[in-house]
């Protein structure tokens, strides 16, 4: 039931997603343990590399705003299975991540979801206990 508020918030933030190269917009809807919601999208940029993705830029935005853990995140795209996150996302996931968050991956295409926990997106995962 949250979930779907979230998923149907996150669709409509895709017009947001700045993405004239690739022209596949993603968005992230990032939730912390109070309640609060933060948004993302991919912004892309003509030096390729400097793009970023809309999970990171979330995770950015609620981290700027005072987030110390992501309780939920839900990420979407047109994709045809609910979208897959890259590496470098699944590892900044895991930074702000506990074994009760709830990663959600939707698409606009279906109401298939999938859900994870971090260990399942990222196993065996480098973190601060690493250092
Ligand atoms: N992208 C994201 O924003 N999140 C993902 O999980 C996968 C890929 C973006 C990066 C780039 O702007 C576009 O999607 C195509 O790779």
């Amino acid at each position: 039931m949250d979930n779907n508020k979230y998923i149907e918030k996150a669709k409509k933030l895709l017009e947001r997603a700045y993405c004239p190269y690739s022209k596949f917009p993603v968005a992230a809807i990032v939730l912390d343990e109070f309640g609060n919601v933060y948004s993302g999208v991919n912004v892309e940029n003509a030096a390729y590399p400097s793009s970023l993705c809309a999970e990171r830029n979330a995770i950015t935005t609620a981290v700027t705003n005072g987030m110390k853990k992501i309780s939920k995140i839900v990420v979407i795209a047109n994709t045809d299975r609910p979208i897959s996150p890259c590496g470098a996302c699944r590892q900044v996931i895991t930074e702000f991540s506990d074994d009760k968050t709830e990663i959600i991956l939707a698409t606009t295409k279906s109401t298939k979801i999938k859900e994870f926990s971090v260990t399942q997106i990222l196993p065996y995962g480098f973190d601060n206990e690493d250092l």
